[in-house]
C-alpha cells in the first residue's frame, strides 16, 4: 500500500503514543476520592451493568476510543479492534478518516472494523471541519452509527504541518442538522469546559466525549515530530477529563456526555460513572495492551474490567448505572482542594 504523509503520520501517532505510554502515571483521578461506607448493602451477584447511552443501549458503560486506521499497520490494528469489540460487546470508533476521503485506496483500512463487526456499535471519526459530503462517506465507509467530531486545536497547533484555521462551530451545527447519524462531538486529550458544552448544545450537538487531559498527550506526540522539538512547553495544557466532568454537571437533560483521557483501571472508570459520566471510553490503555498481547489476552483484560467493575459498583452500594445519578451517590464524591477550587469556579 503506497504511504501518503497522513497514512505516514498514523504511524508515527501508534509508535509515540505507545513510546510515551505510562500506564501507571498519576492523572487527576488520584485526585478524587470516595468516601468508603463500610454498609453498601448490595450483593455483586445483583449488579447489572446495563445501560441506557442518548438513543443507544450498551452491554455496559464501556467503550473503546478513536485510534487508528489509513495505513497498512493500522488497518490491521482496526481489524483486532473490531474482533476485540464483539467479543467484549463494546461499541468501538475508528481514527480519523479523513485519510481516506483524500486517498479511497486506504478506506479498506477503515471498513475492516465493520467487516470484522457486523453487527456492533461503530462510530466514523472526521476532524470538524470537514463538509458534509466527507461526513456522508465516512458514514457509509463503516456503515457507522454514528460520526464523531474531533476538536484538536491544541494538537493541530503543535504538529508541524497543522492546520491553522479553526473556524468550526457553524459547520458542526450544519453538520448535526443534515446527517441523519447522531453526531458525536469529541477532544482527543485536551477536554471541554463548560462554555464550550454551552456553545456545542445550542449547535444542537446532543453527544459530547469529553477527551480530557490525562492519558495520551497529543502535545508530546506532536512535539517530538518537530524538528526542534520546541513546543514541550504545553504539556501541561488542557483540561482533564475529571474537570471536563465537573464542567458539565448540571447539564440538560437531553445531552449525553461520554468521558475519556487517561483512564488506567476500572477505578477510573468508577469515578467518572460517579462524576456523571454516561459511558467512559479508553484509547491509550487498550492500545498499549494490544501492541503487546494477543486478541484473546486483551479481550481477558477487558472482560475482566467489566467484571471488576460489577464488584465496585456493589462496593460503592450500586446496581444499575443511572443510581449513579442519585445524590446518595454523588454524596460519596471527596474532591482535592484543587480539584473544589476548579469546581468553585465554573460559571452557569
Ligand atoms: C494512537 C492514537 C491515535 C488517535 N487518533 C485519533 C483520531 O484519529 N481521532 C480522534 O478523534 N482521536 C484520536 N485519538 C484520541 C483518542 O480518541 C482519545 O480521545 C485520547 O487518546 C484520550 O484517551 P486516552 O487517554 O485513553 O488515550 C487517538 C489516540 C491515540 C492513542
Amino acid at each position: 500500500m503506497p504511504q501518503s504523509q497522513q497514512s505516514h503520520r498514523k504511524d508515527e501517532h501508534v509508535s509515540l503514543a505507545e513510546k510515551y505510554f505510562h500506564g501507571e502515571q498519576a492523572n487527576a483521578f488520584d485526585q478524587v476520592r470516595i468516601r468508603h461506607d463500610a454498609l453498601p448493602e448490595t450483593a455483586v451477584a445483583d449488579v447489572d451493568l446495563a445501560t441506557t447511552v442518548g438513543q443507544w443501549h450498551w452491554d455496559s458503560p464501556l467503550y473503546i476510543e478513536a485510534m487508528t486506521g489509513g495505513s497498512q499497520r493500522t488497518g490491521e490494528i482496526n481489524a483486532r479492534l473490531g474482533r476485540i469489540a464483539v467479543a467484549c460487546g463494546l461499541p468501538i470508533a475508528t481514527g480519523s478518516q479523513s485519510v481516506a476521503i483524500k486517498d479511497p485506496q486506504v478506506a479498506p483500512t477503515f471498513a475492516t472494523m465493520r467487516d470484522h463487526n457486523p453487527n456492533g456499535l461503530i462510530f466514523g471519526n472526521l476532524g470538524a471541519g470537514h463538509p458534509l459530503s466527507a461526513a456522508q462517506t465516512a458514514i457509509a465507509m463503516l456503515q457507522a452509527d454514528a460520526l464523531e467530531l474531533h476538536l484538536n486545536v491544541v494538537q493541530e497547533i503543535v504538529m508541524p504541518e497543522g492546520d491553522r484555521d479553526f473556524h468550526w462551530l457553524t459547520n458542526i451545527s450544519d453538520l448535526v442538522q443534515a446527517l441523519t447519524v447522531p453526531v458525536i462531538v469529541k477532544e482527543v486529550g485536551f477536554g471541554i469546559s463548560r462554555p464550550t458544552m454551552q456553545q456545542l448544545y445550542a449547535a444542537g450537538v446532543r453527544y459530547l466525549d469529553l477527551g480530557g487531559h490525562g492519558g495520551t498527550n497529543f502535545v508530546d506526540i506532536e512535539n517530538r515530530r518537530r524538528a526542534n522539538r520546541d513546543m514541550a512547553y504545553l504539556h501541561d495544557f488542557g483540561l482533564t477529563t475529571v474537570e471536563s466532568l465537573l464542567g458539565v454537571q448540571n447539564r440538560p437533560d437531553d445531552l449525553t456526555v461520554l468521558a475519556a483521557g487517561g483512564v488506567r483501571q476500572p477505578l477510573d472508570i468508577l469515578k467518572a460513572l460517579m462524576l456523571g459520566a454516561d459511558a467512559v471510553g479508553m484509547a491509550g490503555t487498550v492500545l498499549h495492551a494490544l501492541l503487546h498481547h494477543t486478541d484473546d489476552e486483551v479481550i481477558a483484560m477487558l472482560t475482566d474490567w467489566q467484571s471488576q467493575l460489577k464488584r465496585l459498583f456493589a462496593l460503592v452500594g450500586v446496581t444499575r448505572v443511572d443510581q449513579f445519578k442519585s445524590s446518595r451517590i454523588q454524596d460519596k464524591i471527596l474532591l482535592s482542594p484543587e480539584l473544589v477550587n476548579y469546581k468553585q469556579s465554573i460559571k452557569d
